[in-house]
């Protein structure tokens, strides 16, 4: 109480006694004397909404995050009754709140304290101190970790850190700084392995404090708006991401060129230059499916509009481009130059589609163009007319793709760089400052441009990528972190932002290779290669300004680890369209880091450098020059090194080879990791085969998935897509291989030809679905242990007699 009344005279307000409560339904509103109502809604039997509100009211329930095709439903609400404290028990948790002072204590159900409030609820809403802030803190026991939270450059453990979600434009950021450009007010808490998350849905600035002001204490709070949070358990680490991906909605699958290499400049222009990069290309035959368009293929950097001096003729250029593999990409900024003779510029006036300051004059700001006015995306007529500005340049000439830049929204030459606070929004008619907008302008922007996107590019699929987002953005768009720079550290920092993004639900991310600001060099450009190949969106891309970097200027022995792991990433491209399947479909995070691919294991807790890319390929990129190999943390079980299939047992840090061509990579025992022939673009060449590797183990069965669909275009929501489970079962004189396959897509393939890699034994049988076939018809190499089989069998007997 006496720390109460110390905080209360800091301006702080506390809730009092419950004096009601009442339940319909699915949702439970518990009173204060003086005035607070928690409002808890039971989604799901682990997802949980708690919601605040003082002065006995809330606002208008709206959230541009949740989404509404998310799981909903229970199997169990009870609700107990003592002197001191309601229970709420569901079938994975239960809470209790105290009548006191309306404290919440979460716990799973052999009741164990899962997530606790220390001061819960509490805010300020005098003006001396700083207006309407809503808080909360949460007690955090010693050993207690923090991951999540978006695009932070920092340790993936965020204990004893201190954050701000505020988007912001942050040019050459550095380790540790923060804001930057992404706001996702998400985080997972865990506690003697068991999980859980909290989603902060605030599109205020909001901070989030991990043991970093108070030492057992975790709180959050936002500068404006409602305390309203919701609560996952896990306790697995997983579950609660696919629970907090599930509400805030997934993507669809992008076309599958998408998931190939892109190749990107600030700016190649004019055409000639433009040809001349997708040539040599096709040349070095370093694979790659888009070439970008930045700034400068505009005219006067006025959004849909071409430089015709540079592009006189886009159409045909794009066309030819797509003839020789490329899909374009272009890019598009929110900044509309205020020129009378410009038509977006003229209908968006004449339909009042422009952000206004508090006191009637249009938000005004400089960006490339010089001065601009901003759209209101979140006025959803504004976000209409976005959509249909899209039609020439998708329909019309053919453009395959849409970069939204600058959306934090960036503005030049002001303090904050950004829009002041008093400019007014729609929000989707709960009309509202920028201080509630700004986190989702970028989002907004973002989801405009794939509605148009989507809408011209039918029937194939989109593909958008953004800078900025707010949760929920996944369900729009992919992002790349931003404007790195090209040094070692950014390795580091991008290798942990593509993890954090993935188990922040956005998977769907990649750094600029090789730096954006400063030129790399060739051994740090190869070093990233060799990691961006295993993000999931993957992409070179610089600022021009110290030099080119395209894969060829930095001589031959780069050219070649270039081509080598872009090779490698086309060929896993069955297992990568299949991790983006399981995101999409489930919403499990692409990229696992240690912690989350084994939370049992408290040597995972502090990791960083290592990550699984899906399910069974473990990825630990070289950090440092003139490395020969390094040190590693290598997850329990077994596992096989990929490039010289030696086994290995993990459990513990060793030393890896790695030269300059080599990124250590590990497959897990009984892993099955399919392969394309290698492509210059997706598409280029008839899938002739499946390639399946199969790494030998002993004792329990292994299940690998391969799923396929046309590789574009919307059949597959009709079923038309191609799921195959490969089970292995290793004996010490057999390995039995079962396929079962789902979906009505049928492979081009006709064939599939299986290495057994790591065989205890010297083949002498071999069954396919129990019948015993020749060595000949299933073009046995036993030097190699390759073997073809038909692509239907069911069952396939390997065995040593
Ligand atoms: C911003 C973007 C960068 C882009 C540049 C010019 O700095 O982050 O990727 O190349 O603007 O459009």
């Amino acid at each position: 109480m006496i720390i109460n009344t110390e905080l209360e005279q800091k301006g702080n307000l506390f809730p009092g006694k419950i004096v009601s409560f009442s339940q319909h339904v699915d949702t439970l509103n518990f009173t204060t004397e003086n005035g607070v109502i928690l409002q808890v809604t039971i989604l799901r039997g682990s997802v949980i909404r708690f919601r605040y509100a003082t002065d006995n009211n809330f606002e208008k329930d709206f959230s541009y995050a949740i989404s509404e095709t998310g799981a909903r439903g229970y199997s169990m609400l009870k609700v107990d009754e003592t002197d001191t404290e309601y229970t709420i028990t569901t079938s994975k948790i239960s809470i209790c709140i105290a009548k006191a002072n309306i404290h919440v204590t979460i716990r799973d159900t052999t009741g164990n304290i899962i997530c606790q409030d220390d001061w819960g609820f509490h805010w300020e809403q005098s003006y001396e101190y700083g207006g309407n802030i809503v808080k909360m803190s949460k007690s955090a026991p010693q050993g207690e970790c923090y991951y999540g939270l978006g695009d932070k450059p920092m340790h993936l453990n965020l204990k004893g850190k201190r954050v701000e979600n505020w988007a912001t434009d942050q040019y050459a950021f550095g380790k540790d700084q923060d804001p930057l450009y992404k706001s996702v007010p998400f985080y997972i808490g865990m506690y003697e392995e068991r999980a859980y998350g909290i989603f902060f849905d605030n599109t205020f600035k909001t901070f989030f404090d991990f043991c970093h002001e108070r030492r057992n204490v975790t709180s959050f709070w936002a500068q404006g708006g409602e305390m309203n949070y919701y609560f996952f358990y896990g306790p697995n680490m997983q579950d609660v991401v696919t629970r907090y991906t599930d509400l805030t909605g997934k993507p669809e699958l992008p076309p599958l060129w998408a998931l190939g290499y892109h190749q990107c400049k600030w700016s190649y222009y004019p055409e000639k230059k433009v040809k001349e990069v997708t040539h040599k290309f096709r040349e070095l035959r370093i694979p790659c499916d888009a070439i970008y368009l930045d700034i400068d293929y505009m005219d006067g950097f006025r959004c849909f509009t071409w430089n015709k001096e540079y592009f006189p003729d886009p159409k045909r250029m794009v066309t030819e481009l797509a003839e020789d593999g490329f899909k374009t990409v272009v890019i598009i900024d929110p900044g509309i130059k205020i020129d009378d003779e410009y038509s977006v510029y003229q209908e968006a006036m004449e339909n009042d589609y422009f952000c206004k300051r508090a006191d009637g004059p249009y938000m005004r700001g400089k960006v490339w163009p010089g001065e601009c006015f901003f759209p209101d995306f979140t006025n959803p007529k504004v976000r209409e007319w976005w959509a249909g500005l899209f039609k020439e340049i998708i329909d019309e000439i053919g453009v395959k793709g849409v970069w939204n830049d600058m959306n934090e929204p960036a503005v030049m030459e002001v303090p904050g760089k950004t829009f002041p606070d008093d400019v007014r929004h729609s929000y989707d008619g709960n009309y509202c400052s920028h201080r509630k907008a700004h986190n989702i302008y970028g989002t907004q922007m973002a989801r405009a441009t794939y509605e148009g996107v989507k809408r011209f590019a039918y029937p194939k699929r989109p593909f958008i990528i953004t800078r900025s987002a707010y949760s929920g953005a996944q369900r729009y768009t992919s992002s790349w972190t931003g404007d790195n720079v090209a040094t070692w550290e950014h390795l580091w920092i991008a290798n942990i932002q593509a993890q954090r993004m993935s188990m922040s639900g956005m998977s769907f991310t990649g750094s600029d290779i090789g730096g954006f600001a400063e030129h790399p060099t060739g051994e740090l450009y190869a070093r990233w290669i060799q990691l961006g190949v295993f993000h999931p969106f993957c992409r070179t891309h610089s600022s021009g300004d110290h030099g080119n970097q395209e894969p060829w200027t930095f001589g031959e022995e780069v050219v070649d680890v270039t081509r080598k792991y872009v090779e490698l990433r086309y060929q896993l491209l069955p297992y990568l369209y299949t991790m983006f399947w399981e995101y999409a479909e489930a919403g499990i995070p692409m990229l696992k880091s240690l912690v989350l691919y084994d939370q049992e294991d408290l040597q995972t807790h502090y990791r960083t450098d290592e990550f699984i890319f899906g399910n069974q390929i473990l990825v630990c990129p070289i950090q440092e020059p003139n490395a020969k190999g390094r040190r590693m943390y290598i997850p329990k079980g077994y596992w096989y090194n990929y490039w010289t299939r030696a086994y290995v047992k993990g459990g513990k840090e060793q030393w890896v080879d790695a030269d300059l061509d080599i990124i250590p990579l590990f497959i897990k025992e009984g892993a099955i990791i399919p392969k394309y022939p290698i492509q210059q673009y997706v598409g280029e060449k008839r899938i002739e085969e499946l390639k399946l590797e199969a790494y030998y183990k002993l004792g329990n069965k292994e299940v690998s998935k391969v799923y396929e669909d046309a590789q574009d275009g919307y059949d597959y929501v009709k079923g038309r897509y191609s799921l195959r489970s490969f089970s292995f079962t290793g004996k010490e004189n057999e390995v039995i291989i079962q396929q079962h396959k789902d979906g009505s897509y049928i492979t081009e393939y006709e064939t599939m030809q299986i290495e057994l890699i790591g065989l205890p034994f010297k083949i002498n049988e071999i069954e396919i679905d129990n019948v015993v076939v020749s060595f000949e018809s299933v073009g046995f190499d036993a030097k190699n242990n390759i073997l073809t089989v038909p692509k239907s069998f069911t069952e396939l007997h390997i065995i040593a007699k």
